[in-house]
């Protein structure tokens, strides 16, 4: 088999993001495209020869494809195997899971997460090293730098497609291809950490769960280990199947996405038990009868609990939020007398906390839960952690939620979205607040909102040393409430703007409120602050989660 040098030229606009290279598929299909990111990659990773590498994706549009090019240069530029899932699927959290168990120098995961797939929807490719984690920046930059000067990749163009439903062993070239089922070494690991006889029992004495895959990668995951190893009946999992448009929606597990889940969790016929998982099935979203988990109070409940589930019977080492995440699990933290680290937006972040021992459970607003078992969120991992919960309680997901707030209080929490902001406007606002942060602290807002502290949130890792500046403004007020401004660095079109917005209530017995209305007042200050609607020229955020 030949080993070609085929002549291409460098794109401008191959600089990953937080989560990867992310681009509608129509960049993506244009000639050498694809192959330009993944040389530029091959190049910079160091001593990579005889390497094995895993590959997989959330079989959105685009992915076998993709699959087969990345193949076909990884053996022209001499890995010694690849380990693909079946069908070109692994969900990202497996990709951690098995670069980590199999001792891979790194993986390849395709995926554009919760944003729409199908020919006019996104792609992305992301690349993990060997601890299973998101690459970080200084590997990212590097890739980018050599996107940018590029002029050759490297293929054994001519060699035939790999069959991805056949799994076993096959070849290109001198390179071994595994076609390894997706789902066994993450249900191992599941097993290792739940009680599943305690969740089978759950389910035996017929309790009923709903998990919407949105027709997402979580599904052949869900099922195996629902339905199949718990026994929970068939048609637990809805959309199980993984489409390549995810038919048509948006597979975004949040309540503004997964309307059937909610709807379908309404009522006293509604299931006792409710969860939905993203397109690469790492985010989670946790929903009891009647009533909706937000991700912070989610990874609160988790952290005050874990001591009841297997994997974590000996404690935690410490707990780790990004910055917008709710301060519901400092809470916890105080009370288990552990650190509580706040980092910023990403996953990231969490690697180098994970990695040295410093925390065992880490989780994002933005509907990521995960823990040291892999480097990456989880979003069946949650579930699976909130079924254990609720097998060994007795308890509705409600009634544990209710409690937590009686011992730890109750942190009111929403994130505002305002989406398809042309790019200069939102970097004139956020131009305007930093403008303002020497004059924000101690400024009183009326309803007892008074500034505690405001600032542009830096952080540095306290294992690595390393600094990361302008990660979003934060104001605190005196009552421990909280608005906080960031841009969005995932999304492919305009600019985002999030304001998350949280009020912390000390005594939650007896005065139960809507969300909106309980942070009302901060609502209102975010936008006098910010001049959002000025700024944006809309009325009202487009999603409000
Ligand atoms: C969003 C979320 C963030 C998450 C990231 C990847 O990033 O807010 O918490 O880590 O997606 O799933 P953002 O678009 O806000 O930069
Ligand atoms: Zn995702």
């Amino acid at each position: 088999m030949k080993i070609l040098t085929i002549a291409t030229r460098a794109f401008s606009d191959q600089r990953p993001g937080t989560s990867g290279l992310r681009k509608k598929v129509t960049v993506f299909q244009q000639a050498h495209y694809l192959e330009n990111f993944v040389q530029s990659l091959f190049d910079i990773l160091p001593e990579h020869a005889g390497q094995t590498l895993v590959v997989g994706g959330d079989g959105r549009y685009h992915n076998r494809s993709a699959v087969q090019t990345i193949l076909r240069m990884a053996a022209a530029n001499g890995f010694g195997k690849v380990l693909v899932g079946c069908g070109g699927l692994l969900s990202t959290p497996a990709v951690s899971a098995v670069i980590r168990r199999r001792a891979a120098y790194g993986g390849i995961i395709l995926s554009a997460s919760h944003n729409p797939g199908g020919p006019d929807g996104d792609f992305g490719i992301k690349y993990n090293i060997g601890n299973g984690g998101p690459a970080p920046e200084k590997i990212t930059e590097a890739i980018y730098a050599r996107t940018r000067t590029i002029s050759e990749y490297h293929s054994l163009a001519d060699a035939a497609d790999i069959d991805l439903d056949t799994l076993g062993r096959q070849h290109i070239g001198e390179m071994e291809v595994d076609v390894i089922d997706p789902v066994a070494d993450y249900a191992e690991l599941m097993q290792e950490l739940f009680d599943f006889d305690a969740m089978r029992a759950w389910f035996a004495a017929g309790k009923r769960m709903r998990f919407d895959a949105m027709s997402a990668v979580g599904g052949p995951y869900a099922k195996t280990i629902l339905e199949g190893l718990l026994g929970a009946p068939v048609g637990t999992v809805v959309n199980g199947e993984p489409l390549e448009d995810f038919g048509g929606h948006h597979p975004d597990p949040n309540p503004a996405h997964a309307t059937e889940l909610i709807a379908a969790m309404s009522g006293a016929q509604a299931p006792d038990f409710g969860a939905a998982s993203d397109g690469d099935a790492d985010r989670n979203m946790i929903v009891g009868r009647d009533f909706v988990v937000t991700p912070s109070d989610s990874l609160a409940v988790l952290a005050a609990n874990a001591t009841r589930v297997p994997g974590y019977r000996a404690g935690l080492a410490g707990i780790a939020r990004s910055m917008p995440t709710s301060c519901a699990a400092d809470a916890v933290a105080k009370a288990l007398g552990i650190p509580c680290y706040e980092t910023p937006t990403g996953w990231k972040f969490f690697g180098t906390l994970l990695d040295a021992g410093r925390a065992t459970l880490c989780g994002e607003e933005s509907y990521g839960t995960g823990s040291n078992h892999v480097r990456e969120k989880d979003g069946l991992w949650a579930v699976l952690f909130w079924l254990n919960l609720l097998a060994v309680s007795g308890e509705s997901v409600e009634a544990l939620v209710r409690a937590h707030w009686a011992r730890f209080g109750r942190h009111y929490y929403s994130r505002h979205d305002w989406e398809g902001v042309p790019s200069e406007r939102a970097d004139a606002l956020m131009t305007g607040l930093r403008a303002q942060l020497p004059s924000l602290a101690g400024r009183e807002f009326g309803h007892g909102l008074r500034v505690a502290q405001a600032d542009d949130f830096a952080y540095t890792d306290p294992v690595d040393g390393a600094v990361s500046t302008s990660q979003g403004v934060r104001l605190r007020f005196t009552d421990g409430s909280r608005i906080v401004f960031r841009l969005s660095g995932t999304g492919t079109e305009g600019a985002t703007l999030r304001v998350y917005l949280e009020r912390y209530e000390p005594d939650p017995t007896g005065h139960d409120q809507p969300t909106q209305e309980a942070l009302a007042a901060l609502i209102e200050i975010a936008d006098r602050v910010a001049g959002i609607r000025q700024h944006t020229g809309m009325e009202v955020a487009g999603v409000i989660t």
